[in-house]
């Protein structure tokens, strides 16, 4: 290969990727929020004691593509299961929930040609959640809920161990009783191939504003939720 068309691979790999207004994701983060403390905060009825699908979360950004509608029926064959594994706790009937996690992560997890679909987004969710099977491996380690309150560091060991990477666990905590916080949301993160992937290692390398930028939007995460504290007692709220 000439010089010359060396260069001109270079410029047009460069002009490419500046024409291109997303990159393509490194890391997606599986969500998982449980039922009975996101209600707490957001005023629902839950009525199911298993941690829920809150959403899949590449690392690229946010609202990829405003033209790209959601359509259910392109999902017909997953909506048993998006009910049962990914139910919009606020309106337990509607869309809503999955057409806005759609607009906002879906969007632009379809940058990668494994996602590039509404069929291939959502069930590659379910798929993961499905393997994680997070609800009973946290009651095969007797974390169970229950008006005790946990070691935070038992919980976070018996997912690390269990899977062998660090997830990102949130609690919610109250300005009220700061003596002890609520378990809320674990996210597992995985690379490109969906292989696992520590959830805090990649954060440590990632800028400030890009840390936590899942965390801005109300819909997304409750506002209240923050990243569980070592040193305080966790609660495991039952259904009541
Ligand atoms: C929970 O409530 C919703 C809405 O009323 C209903 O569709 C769903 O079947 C219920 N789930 C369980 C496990 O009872
Ligand atoms: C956005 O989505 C529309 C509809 O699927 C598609 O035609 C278009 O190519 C997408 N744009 C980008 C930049 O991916
Ligand atoms: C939704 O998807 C279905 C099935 O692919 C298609 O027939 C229909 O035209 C789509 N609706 C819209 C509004 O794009
Ligand atoms: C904790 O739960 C047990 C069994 O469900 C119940 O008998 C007890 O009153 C509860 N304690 C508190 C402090 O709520
Ligand atoms: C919590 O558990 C860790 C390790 O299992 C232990 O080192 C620590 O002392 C415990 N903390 C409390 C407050 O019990």
């Amino acid at each position: 290969m000439t010089l010359n068309s060396r260069l001109l691979i270079v410029l047009a790999a460069a002009l490419f990727s500046a024409a291109s207004p997303h990159e393509m994701w490194t890391k997606v983060t599986l969500t998982h929020h449980w039922p009975n403390t996101f209600c707490s905060m957001e005023h629902c009825h839950p009525n199911i004691s298993y941690w829920s699908l809150h959403g899949l979360w590449p690392n690229n950004g946010n609202d990829c593509n405003s033209t790209w509608h959601f359509n259910s029926s392109q999902i017909e064959d997953l909506l048993p299961d998006m009910r049962k594994s990914w139910p919009d706790l606020l309106k337990p009937t509607s869309f809503s929930f999955w057409k806005y996690e759609w607009f906002k992560h879906g969007t632009c997890a379809a940058e990668a040609d494994a996602l590039n679909s509404q069929h291939k987004y959502f069930s590659k969710a379910l798929e993961l959640y499905h393997k994680l099977d997070l609800s009973s491996v946290l009651k095969k380690f007797d974390i169970i809920p229950s008006n005790k309150t946990y070691n935070f560091s038992q919980i976070e060991e018996v997912i690390q161990h269990f899977y062998g990477v660090t997830p990102k666990i949130q609690c919610a905590v109250s300005t009220k009783n700061t003596d002890v916080q609520t378990l809320g949301q674990i996210e597992i993160c995985f690379d490109a191939d969906f292989t696992l992937l520590d959830c805090e290692k990649q954060h440590i390398t990632e800028t400030d504003s890009k840390r936590g930028w899942h965390q801005l939007d109300g819909v997304d995460t409750p506002s209240g939720f923050k990243v569980c504290d070592h040193d305080i007692p966790v609660y495991y709220p039952p259904l009541l």
